[in-house]
């Protein structure tokens, strides 16, 4: 969580680290006809050059990739996709298979980078990668290739000559006790009910939580490259209209420097929870909320009110495993949906319309309705909700519950 909670924090500085030279720099706003930009479902907008490097105004988030090595193809996905007997029906796929629980084959991690490299690569500014790149281990599958030491999982940066930023971070670590995680999907329409019901059905508003419902923030959960459902990965675009006059200077050292300091205070606090309980009196807790609590008289940011790094719009993008690996689609990822058309229509990405829409999802669950054509609709676009958190693979008719 903190890995993934970091990897978040330093897109945001890679953002302005590729904007850091501004000062006496050659800018020039750039508008180029791109007929794969619209095939993408991306936005044909201007970029800004800075001292001759593009910003596009767009960033790719990558997750979970789970590359398995010892993946057999054709084995069984109750062995982990490891072994299995020749007798057993389901039979692991070329590519992998959605929901079956197996890690990624070599191949689709492969292909992937392949087709983001090919497709993706210079229309983005830079990737976020929030790390699981190594495969689970549920079956304890050849340990000793495993052990990875601490340093291993730290992060890793790549730099090319397009300011195409890679930061990878790690949050799933393995050590000398082994975790597992992964495997078959289990009740998670049952789950996203009861989301729907106690989380989006009871969204407070702005009398509660601010102009802009500034006291919510919203964390996304991206769909992985491990085919739990299907494969995907999104491209978020962002508003980079002053670019230009973004000038502080910006040190990696430095900005480590800052995390390392919140996360050890972090740990610091738990200590002082069981020191509390030794002594009775104590001092005011200090507050260490992470990130640090918002200064009451600044201006709102770029996730309340449409600014300079304000979220605008993304596409999101599946692979259809069952098509590819029959052989009836070519290994393509597609468009699955974009945040501002059907069914969604969110003009930006603003946390008050990502709250709006979240009370839409939730109303059918407490109103009841006297307009059977709002009530249609809304059921609609949980439908189409559901859909797209199981990555389009219909996990939510094949009664896992
Ligand atoms: C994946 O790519 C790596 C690096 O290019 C290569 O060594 C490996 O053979 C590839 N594996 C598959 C299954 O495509
Ligand atoms: C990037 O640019 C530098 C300086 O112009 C050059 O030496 C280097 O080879 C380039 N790297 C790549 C990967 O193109
Ligand atoms: C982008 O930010 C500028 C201010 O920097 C604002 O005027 C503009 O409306 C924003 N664009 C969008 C599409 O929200």
């Amino acid at each position: 969580m903190i890995g993934k909670l970091v990897g978040g924090l330093v897109a945001i500085y890679i953002l302005l680290n590729a904007a850091r030279n501004q000062y006496l720099n050659e800018i020039a706003v750039i508008y180029r006809e791109d007929a794969r930009l619209g095939q993408l479902g991306l936005t044909n907008k201007p970029m800004v050059e800075i001292n001759g490097k593009r910003v596009h105004g767009r960033f790719l988030h990558i997750t979970d990739l789970h590359p398995d090595p010892y993946y057999v193809v054709g084995s069984s996905p109750s062995e982990q996709c490891h072994s299995g007997s020749k007798s057993d029906e389901v039979k692991a796929g070329k590519y992998g298979d959605a929901i079956l629980g197996c890690d990624s084959p070599m191949l689709l991690m492969n292909k992937t980078i392949e087709w983001i490299s090919d497709n993706l690569a210079d229309k983005i500014d830079f990737i976020v990668w929030t790390g699981d790149n190594i495969r689970h281990d549920n079956d304890q599958f050849k340990i000793s290739n495993l052990v990875l030491d601490e340093e291993e999982d730290e992060q890793v940066e790549v730099e090319d000559n397009n300011s195409n930023y890679f930061a990878s971070f790690g949050e799933y670590q393995i050590k000398k006790n082994f975790e597992t995680q992964g495997g078959v999907p289990n009740n998670k329409v049952g789950y996203m009910e009861s989301l729907r019901r106690d989380l989006y059905a009871k969204v407070k508003g702005k009398k509660k939580s601010g102009a802009h419902l500034e006291r919510y923030s919203i964390a996304h959960v991206g769909s992985s490259i491990v085919p739990t459902f299907n494969p995907g990965f999104r491209i978020w675009e962002y508003n980079i209209s002053d670019v230009s006059k973004f000038n502080q200077p910006f040190s990696w050292d430095s900005f480590f420097m800052k995390i390392d300091h919140l996360i050890e205070n972090l740990e610091v606090d738990d200590d002082f929870e069981i020191s509390k309980k030794k002594k009775k009196h104590k001092k005011k807790k200090p507050d260490k909320t992470f990130p640090p609590q918002f200064p009451k008289h600044n201006k709102l940011g770029p996730a309340y009110t449409p600014q300079f790094l304000s979220p605008e719009k993304y596409v999101q993008y599946y692979l259809d495993l069952e098509s590819v690996n029959k052989g009836d689609k070519h290994f393509e990822y597609e468009i699955e949906y974009k945040s501002n058309e059907d069914p969604f229509y969110l003009p930006d990405l603003t946390v008050s319309l990502w709250l709006q829409l979240a009370r839409n999802l939730g109303k059918p669950t407490k109103s009841k309705f006297k307009d059977d054509k709002e009530l249609k609709k809304l059921e609609s676009i949980w439908k189409y909700f559901l859909k797209f958190s199981f990555v389009s693979s219909d996990y939510e008719n094949k009664n896992y519950g």
